[in-house]
C-alpha cells in the first residue's frame, strides 16, 4: 500500500491524474484496453474534469478505454444524485465517449435485478477471463465506507465476485454496488481523499484495529494489485507522523 500525501488538493489530482493515465497507457499497451470502475460522490468530479481537459485529453487512447462504476445510487441516471451522470457531465461527454465503451448501472429495474444485470454485464464483458479490473477508483465516506460498503451492512460479507443490492436503513434508499472480492481482483486500487472532514475516516481505516463492520475500507486489500491511497494534507493530518 503506498500513501501519496500532498499539501493541496489540486496536486493530489494531478498525481492521481497522472497515475491513471499511467495505468491506462500500460494496460492498452499489454491487453490493448484499459478498464476501470469510476468512483461517485464529489470528490472525483474535479479529477474526471481533469483528465478531460487539454492538459490531459490527449494522453490516452479513449477509444481503447472501457468505464464502469464501482457504485450507484439507485435513482434515474437523469436524476442529480446518479453517479453516471456525474461521470457523463464531467469526463464521458467531454471526451465524446461512445456509449458502448460505458457500462452503466441499470437503476430501472428492481435493486436486486439491477445488481444480478450488473454482474451479468460485468461477467460477459470479461467472458473466459477472469474479472479483473485494470484500475478502480475509490473515495472514503466520513463514515469510513467506500463505493456503497456501508458499515453494518450484509455486503460486507458477501463473497460473491460482481455487484449487489444495499438498502440503506438510516435513508431508506438502495444502493447497487461492485462487492469487496471483485474491487479487490483489481490489477490497481486508487483512494482519492481530501478534505479535513475525512481525517478521522482516513485515520481509522488505515491505523485502528481491523474492524470491517465499523471501518468497511479495510475490506480493500488487493490479491496481487496495486493500492495507492491519494490524499491531501488535511485528510491526512490524524496519520500518525
Ligand atoms: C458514492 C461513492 C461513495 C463516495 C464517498 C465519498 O456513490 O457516494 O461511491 O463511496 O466515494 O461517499 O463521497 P464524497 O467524495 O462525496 O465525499
Amino acid at each position: 500500500m503506498q500513501l501519496h500525501i500532498f499539501s493541496l488538493a489540486d496536486e493530489v489530482l494531478g498525481h492521481l491524474a497522472d497515475y491513471f493515465v499511467q495505468v491506462a497507457r500500460q494496460a492498452i499497451a499489454a491487453r490493448g484496453k484499459f478498464t476501470v470502475a469510476l468512483s461517485g460522490g464529489s470528490s472525483p468530479k474535479k479529477l474526471y474534469e481533469l483528465l478531460a481537459s487539454p492538459a490531459y485529453r490527449d494522453q490516452v487512447n479513449w477509444q481503447q478505454v472501457f468505464f464502469f462504476f464501482g457504485d450507484e445510487r439507485y435513482v434515474p441516471h437523469t436524476d442529480a444524485e446518479s453517479n453516471y451522470r456525474m461521470a457523463r457531465l464531467t469526463l464521458l461527454d467531454p471526451l465524446l465517449i461512445a456509449p458502448e465503451q460505458v457500462f452503466a448501472i441499470d437503476t430501472i429495474l428492481s435493486p436486486a435485478e439491477a445488481a444480478a444485470n450488473y454482474t451479468q454485464t460485468i461477467e460477459r464483458f470479461f467472458g473466459d477471463e477472469s474479472v479483473q479490473l485494470d484500475l478502480v477508483l475509490l473515495g472514503l465516506g466520513d463514515n469510513s465506507h467506500t463505493a456503497s460498503l456501508f458499515p453494518h451492512t450484509p455486503v460486507l460479507h458477501d463473497t460473491s465476485v460482481g455487484a449487489r443490492e444495499v438498502f440503506l436503513e438510516d435513508k431508506q434508499v438502495y444502493r447497487i454496488t461492485l462487492t469487496a472480492p471483485l474491487l479487490n481482483q483489481a490489477r490497481a486500487v486508487a483512494f482519492l481523499v481530501y478534505g479535513p472532514d475525512k481525517a478521522a475516516a482516513v485515520q481509522r481505516v488505515l491505523t485502528e484495529a481491523p474492524n470491517i463492520e465499523e471501518f468497511p475500507a479495510q475490506l480493500i486489500v488487493p490479491t496481487t494489485g496495486e493500492l495507492h491511497w491519494f490524499l491531501d494534507e488535511s485528510a491526512a493530518s490524524k496519520l500518525p507522523k
